[in-house]
């Protein structure tokens, strides 16, 4: 794994490569240097902050200071993998010319390297703006969560041919756009390879089968720290588990007295207390 800095140039690069694009959502500096240590290529401030951070039950009302906020920290953290923000339900939604605006802030104000933009074919003038800007875009089509209330809810997308046929042109539309990578979400994995054959940019994949260009998830479905079971993720990790047995022994430690320990407390000359 060699120890530069990734650019979006090495992400398109791998398109039909064997090397695999490794990506996962991160959202402050303590998890961005742990996955940039553990190698991923692609670290993702997604809007899902809403829901892994927050507290928010969907990604809608994510602003664009929030985004900016984690991006910074991430930025902070990250020396080696390439840094991709979600543009936020809003940023975008006004036309090519406003969306440009409020992607050269994140650009200018996180440092990050791309922005990531939902959207389909109707996307495409915003994100071809954005790119002639000069700042890379990723694209994301089939389940755009930002969408889910057109979409009928956070479900599998493009099972029957016409929405098929919709998932397919909206991924051809944004990649002639100019975006250097598309994720792909919950897509069947046939409609995803087909794409992935179709398609000049890489695609990565989130419940999108092993065909496409490469991977991504959620960090803290990765880690267990998602209490809902979502049936296109893997736990290698189960953190929520791990964080309630430390901080339980902590608790019982305090109550007991047992913590802190002579070797967590500093000392004196006790002399000198008797001046006082
Ligand atoms: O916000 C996010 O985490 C995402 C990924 C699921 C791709 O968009």
């Amino acid at each position: 794994m060699s120890k530069e800095k990734l650019t979006t140039h090495d992400i398109r690069e791998r398109k039909g490569s064997r090397e695999k694009i490794c990506a996962v959502t991160a959202y402050d500096c303590t998890f961005a240097r742990l996955v940039d240590r553990a190698g991923v290529d692609l670290i993702l401030v997604g809007d899902s902050v809403a829901n892994t951070l927050l507290g928010l039950e969907s990604t809608v009302p994510v602003t664009l200071e929030q985004m900016i906020h984690h991006s910074a920290a991430v930025m902070r953290a990250a020396p080696r993998a390439l840094v991709v923000t979600d543009m936020p339900f809003g940023s975008v939604q006004e036309g090519p010319q406003a969306a440009v605006s409020q992607a050269v802030r994140v650009f200018k104000e996180s440092g990050v390297d791309a922005v990531k933009i939902e959207g389909g074919k109707s996307m495409a003038p915003v994100i071809h703006a954005v790119v002639e800007a000069g700042i890379p875009v990723m694209g994301h089509v089939g389940l755009m969560p930002q969408y889910r209330s057109m979409l009928g809810g956070l479900k599998v997308q493009g099972k029957e041919l016409e929405a098929a046929r919709q998932i397919l042109s909206d991924a051809t539309a944004v990649a002639e756009a100019g975006c250097f990578s598309i994720v792909l979400e919950a897509v069947p994995r046939a409609l995803a390879r087909l794409i992935t054959g179709r398609v000049r940019v890489p695609t990565i994949g989130i419940g999108a089968g092993a065909d496409c260009d490469g991977q991504i998830l959620v960090l803290h479905d990765v880690l267990g720290f998602t209490e809902k079971r979502i049936r296109f993720t893997k736990q290698w990790a189960d953190l929520a588990v791990e964080t309630v047995a430390a901080v339980s022994a902590y608790r019982k430690e305090v109550l007991e007295g047992s913590f802190p320990g002579e070797e967590h407390s500093f000392h004196m000359d006790e002399s000198v207390l008797e001046k006082l």
